[in-house]
């Protein structure tokens, strides 16, 4: 006697109903057709300095797409990554991956933009705004007018105000389109947060919301861990949580840019992990909840400008934004942040002034 399986009658086997999502922890998406396009699932990168690389790294190593196209003003540059990328995949998953044109973000599921332009020595920062503006002016239609039908998600600074460009400038549904946003605050605020609290970051809850950079908001409010906001938390395991602690963790979570850069020059593997968890969130049709700038409108007062708050990301995109209970002062936070972002954006609509 054995102990397999008896068989079903054809008869008595459940008819196949329609799967919207498909369980998450599956090891490889890559081979399954894309709902959209039924071909296997492609991913375009544009600008692929250390970011796009990095992001384009552990792309292959994660084994989520079949096809990755690196698409850079550098075309060179895109085709050394190609090679490089190329020689690791014996050592990862099959994957074609090329260095392309515009054109070949046709049928990619989403399509990453870290394309950019760095500071030059006194240059401002509107200075610079304009001139990754003007970069997203020449990239964004040329993706739009090549896949009308996909996701593209941005991660140059500033990311907010790039965001609402590519809204803007793309034509595709806002639900398609959104920015990195506060994805890595979040990452480093959990990380800063686990380091005092002495627990796993991945079991801390806890947000950054508003824009990516000097005004982002800590929503303390509604921190906690297992439920237990951090206060309480605290209290029961004997772990200090003054008003200066609070003040310095969320200080070395908004400086930590500065401080790597100072160190290293730029940072880019943790916004590349960041990308990863999103672009796995869309294939993986994930429903998974993640802080990414979105147009936001109706909330706390704010209207018509990009920013980020909890979003439930899907294979569709944006499925919904979560609005935050926040405290009066974190709700003046975010107030001040959508204010900063929109003065960036009407001062972009200026014509420039002579240098
Ligand atoms: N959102 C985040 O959390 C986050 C984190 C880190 C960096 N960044 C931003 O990502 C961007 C990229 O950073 P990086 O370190 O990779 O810079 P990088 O200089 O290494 O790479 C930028 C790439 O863009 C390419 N490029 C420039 N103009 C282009 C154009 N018109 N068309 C196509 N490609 C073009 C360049 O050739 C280069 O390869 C920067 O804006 C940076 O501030 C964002």
């Amino acid at each position: 006697m054995t102990n397999e399986p008896v068989a079903s009658p054809a008869s008595e086997v459940a008819p196949a109903t329609p799967r919207r999502g498909r369980p998450t922890g599956e090891p490889s998406l890559a081979r399954e057709a894309d709902f959209q396009t039924g071909r296997p699932t492609k991913i375009a990168i544009v600008g692929v300095g250390m970011v796009g690389s990095s992001f384009a790294y552990s792309l292959l190593l994660s084994g989520l797409a079949a096809e990755i196209v690196l698409i850079d003003a550098n075309h060179q540059r895109a085709e050394g990554e190609a090679m490089d990328l190329n020689h690791a995949v014996p050592f990862a998953h099959p994957t074609k991956i090329c260095a392309g044109e515009y054109s070949d973000c046709e049928g990619a599921a989403v399509t990453v933009i870290a394309a950019g332009v760095g500071q030059k020595p006194g240059e401002t920062r509107l200075e610079l705004v304009r001139r990754n503006a003007a970069i997203f002016g020449q990239i964004v239609p040329r993706i739009a007018e090549a896949n009308p039908e996909g996701i593209i998600v941005v991660a140059t600074n500033p990311v907010d105000v790039l965001t609402y460009i590519t809204v803007k400038q793309s034509g595709l549904p806002a639900q398609r389109v959104f920015g990195s946003g506060t994805i890595l605050d979040t990452a480093r605020f959990r990380y800063m947060l686990s380091e005092h609290l002495g627990v796993d970051p991945r079991s801390v809850h806890a947000y950054i919301i508003g824009e990516h950079g000097d005004s982002e908001v800590p929503v303390w409010s509604l921190a906690n861990v297992a439920g237990m906001r951090l206060p309480t938390f605290c209290a029961e395991n004997g772990i200090p949580l003054s008003s200066d602690t609070m003040g310095q963790i969320f200080s070395q979570t908004r400086d930590a840019a500065y401080e790597i850069i100072s160190r290293k020059g730029a940072t880019y593997y943790a916004v590349a992990a960041g990308l990863i968890k999103i672009t796995e969130a869309i294939l993986r049709d994930q429903n998974t909840v993640l802080s990414i700038s979105s147009l936001i409108s109706d909330y706390y007062g704010i209207d018509g400008v990009c920013l980020s708050l909890p979003t439930v990301i899907s294979r569709r995109g944006i499925e919904r934004v979560l609005r935050l209970e926040l405290s009066p002062g974190e709700a003046r936070g975010v107030r001040k942040s959508a204010e900063v972002l929109r003065a960036t954006i009407d001062s972009l609509e200026e014509p420039a002034r002579p240098a």
